[in-house]
């Protein structure tokens, strides 16, 4: 719940300013306030509001790490965090995925939304609940980086130069300077901020690494960072339609993704898919009811009471989402 006005005391002194979203730590100072709030004071927070508040928190961490080269790590473990948490269990995860599409600060909420998508992999790939945790974050952490690239370059709208591309690229090495001396992080969440461009064949920066040699959080980190940029809207470019993503990362187009942990994120990603209505290429409209584990992006679709196997239809595909 929310405050739907400033709370003053009997003082006329703001103890909680309107559209404040309640914790424990207020209710305790309210009581200590001799307040108490009744059901006109406060209102429910939806799940979008409550994604609005972490985007402005993640500002402040970018804006920490530009300004003293650090992360306050105490901040992302013990507000941002939960709060992910708390949207990758949502029943409405998709509307919550669409609401971070947006251009409009974009590296917030790409970094959000990485979080939430590595930490569907994990998920798909059985990790604990403390690997999971560990994921999410050095996800949210991957492009901490860029807070040391000039945004008139990040926000560019047109294509960039070469000497700007190389500017863009070293988000990878800023980003493992911020964490390494940073309090707490643990070093593993730095090379994910260092690897998650490599690639599996070797064609990816800082280092040009291969598969064998990028740990294992960084290439499902890669992944969610894939599909995230490609869906999302930015300033110089419209997002991909979703099912083209999804195709082309199923094609392996990207050629240089891991293909299980690609695999497990898109059966994953499609899960959350399942009872969304979408168009298919013959012009019918129906629902995703089933989706395969082998064949991820060609789910059984309802279409007016009969079923359509898209696996076993070659002609027919998924165009998009409704
Ligand atoms: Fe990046």
């Amino acid at each position: 719940m929310r405050v739907n006005k400033n709370i003053y005391n009997k003082q006329g002194i703001l103890v909680i300013p309107a559209l404040r979203a309640l914790t424990d730590i207020d209710i305790a100072l309210l009581s200590g306030h001799g307040i108490f709030l009744s059901d006109q004071d406060v209102e429910p927070i939806t799940i979008l509001d409550l994604v609005d508040s972490a985007i402005k928190e993640v500002r402040q961490v970018f804006d920490i790490a530009k300004n003293s080269d650090h992360i306050p790590f105490a901040t992302v473990r013990d507000k941002i965090i939960p709060i992910i948490l708390f949207m990758s269990n949502h029943p409405n995860l998709n509307q919550i995925l669409v609401h971070l599409e947006n251009y409009d600060e974009y590296v917030y909420r790409h970094s959000i939304g990485v979080a939430l998508l590595s930490k569907l992999i994990g998920k798909a790939l059985d990790f604990s609940d403390e690997q999971l945790l560990e994921l999410m974050t050095a996800g949210f952490l991957h492009d901490i980086g860029k807070s040391k690239v000039p945004s008139a370059i990040l926000n560019k709208p047109g294509k960039l130069t070469k000497e700007e591309y190389e500017i863009v690229k070293k988000h990878t090495l800023y980003g493992y300077d911020i964490i390494k001396s940073s309090v707490g992080i643990p070093e593993r969440h730095a090379y994910v901020a260092l690897q998650h461009h490599e690639r599996e064949d070797g064609s990816g920066y800082p280092f040009g690494l291969k598969g064998h040699e990028v740990d294992g959080y960084s290439k499902i980190v890669a992944v969610a960072d894939v599909f995230h940029a490609m869906v999302s809207k930015r300033v110089y470019k419209l997002p991909v339609p979703f099912y083209q993503v999804l195709k082309e990362m199923s094609d392996n187009a990207y050629g240089r993704l891991e293909p299980s942990i690609t695999l497990s994120f898109l059966k994953k990603i499609m899960d959350v898919m399942i009872g969304n209505t979408v168009v298919l290429s013959n012009g019918c409209v129906g629902k995703i009811v089933r989706v395969g584990a082998h064949d991820p992006v060609q789910p059984i679709v309802e279409v007016n009471g009969s079923y359509i196997d898209l696996s076993n239809e070659h002609e027919i595909h998924l165009e998009r989402f409704i």
